[in-house]
């Protein structure tokens, strides 16, 4: 123990300094690690960080070709001598989502050992009450195989995964190997999250939320002037698992590109468009949140996906950071769509300029979502401020049908309507986004 009675007054301060910045350090890492964990967007600030160092060079997508070139490119791209070896290398991302479907089973078993730990904690004489009533540790027990089934789908996609991408098991073993000697947990939330898109996307749960999400969009598609042979080209980036993407490719006469960043997402897309059959997958998606339930039985309930088989030959899906996955694309796209993704965006400047270049002159913009911004974003821009700067930057709003819902602010070609990501259909929490509609032609 220092006596700090017998230290020169200088000695003391620096004593307390080196413990101050130690102490500040721990908090910042501890907040960083909380960010990350329930925040795609601070991810997404850290990967930015990261690519920033480590200079991978993702090829350069060419415009006119199918999925069968594409998954080359994106094999070539994965390949560990292209760039710096770390974390933000696109095989090391591979394979940290692929480590966490894999070793599921360790979260999920963590979270139901952390349920029966805090059931313990209920007195005696009121277990009693509640195993009479509901059987409470029944529910326990029989969640718990139900987390089981979830586990399984995580392992099936981690397997299609590894064959996907061409990747050995000996290779994943090894990187989990390694990741957990050096202390590294699995990203629970991000695999919950990824399986959770099956329901917004591809499951009859969803199919309202998709009703009203996406029909604005497509009716507006539909009166585009096409023909298969010289289709449209439309670009979809922040895609997740693509339902939209397909459902345009659906109308016939567009050439669809998809575009997502996360790895997780890309898995579970992967194994979603591998299913020959509809209805053939099922797990129980509600059992992580033990909120908002009107009955158990609504709790435990299975959903099955896909409702509709994704025919993966009619959407290009490029994996990747859209910022810089496209920078030989200058104006090859007759359309962007973006749902629910300007607000991920670090720096929102370099979306909107972004989205110009890849547009042709006379190519339109069409835009759905809230302006939910993440922890670390450059700038925060309202409604207002996003029509006057993509206004500089070169786009024209245009007028819009009522169909969607009322102007949002008089004098603006913005649309608001109530809108809800993710919700579970039978749940008692009604959470939704006054989400904003615009269509705006460049210039
Ligand atoms: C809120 S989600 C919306 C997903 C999908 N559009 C939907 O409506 O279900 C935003 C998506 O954008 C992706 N994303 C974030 N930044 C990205 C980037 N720079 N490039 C490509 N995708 C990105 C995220 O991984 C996430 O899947």
């Amino acid at each position: 123990m220092v006596d700090s009675q017998v230290l020169p007054t200088s000695i003391i301060e620096m004593v307390y300094s080196a413990r101050r910045q130690v102490l500040l350090i721990l908090a910042c890492v501890a907040w960083i690690e909380f960010a990350i964990h329930f925040s795609p967007q601070i991810e997404k600030f850290a990967h930015d960080t990261l690519a920033y160092r480590s200079g991978v060079s993702e090829d350069i997508v060419p415009v006119t070709y199918g999925p069968e070139d594409e998954h080359s490119r994106l094999l070539q791209t994965l390949e560990r001598s292209n760039g710096k070896w770390d974390s933000s290398h696109p095989r090391h991302r591979l394979l940290t989502a692929l480590y966490g479907f894999t070793k599921y089973k360790d979260g999920s078993q963590s979270d139901i050992n952390r349920w029966k730990d805090l059931y313990k904690k209920v007195p005696k004489r009121q277990k009693l009450l509640l195993e009479s009533a509901v059987d409470y540790p029944r529910k326990l027990e029989s969640i718990s195989r139900l987390l089981d089934v979830n586990v399984e789908l995580a392992s099936s996609i981690a397997d299609y995964g590894l064959r996907f991408y061409n990747i050995s098991q000996i290779e994943l073993d090894e990187f989990i190997k390694e990741a957990e000697a050096q202390g590294k947990r699995i990203d629970k939330t991000s695999v919950t999250q990824g399986m959770k898109h099956f329901v917004r996307d591809w499951a009859e749960d969803g199919h309202e939320e998709r009703l009203k999400t996406f029909q604005c969009i497509l009716n507006s598609l539909e009166q585009e002037v096409r023909t298969i042979d010289a289709p449209l080209r439309v670009l979809l980036p922040g895609a997740g698992l693509g339902r939209l993407a397909h459902e345009i490719a659906n109308l016939g006469g567009f050439k669809v590109t998809m575009n997502e960043w996360s790895a997780y997402m890309n898995l579970a897309y992967r194994f979603l468009a591998s299913r020959p059959e509809q209805n053939s997958v099922s797990f129980h998606p509600y059992t992580d949140w033990w909120s908002h339930h009107a009955t158990t039985a609504d709790l435990k309930r299975s959903v099955t996906f896909p409702d509709q088989v994704a025919d993966a030959s009619s959407v290009v899906h490029v994996e990747g950071d859209f910022t810089t996955v496209f920078s030989g694309s200058t104006g090859q796209y007759d359309i962007i769509v973006t749902l629910f993704f300007i607000d991920t965006a670090r720096n929102l400047v370099s979306y909107i300029e972004n989205i110009h270049r890849l547009l042709r002159p006379g190519g339109r913009w069409i835009n759905l979502g809230p302006l939910m911004y993440g922890t670390g974003p450059f700038v925060q821009l309202s409604l207002d401020e996003i029509v006057a700067l993509s206004t500089r930057v070169g786009f024209k709003f245009r007028e819009t049908n009522a169909d969607f819902g009322e102007v949002t602010v008089p004098g603006l070609e913005v649309r608001g309507s109530e809108i809800a990501y993710g919700r579970n259909p039978r749940g008692l929490n009604k959470n939704a986004f006054q989400a904003q509609y615009w269509e705006a032609v460049k210039l």
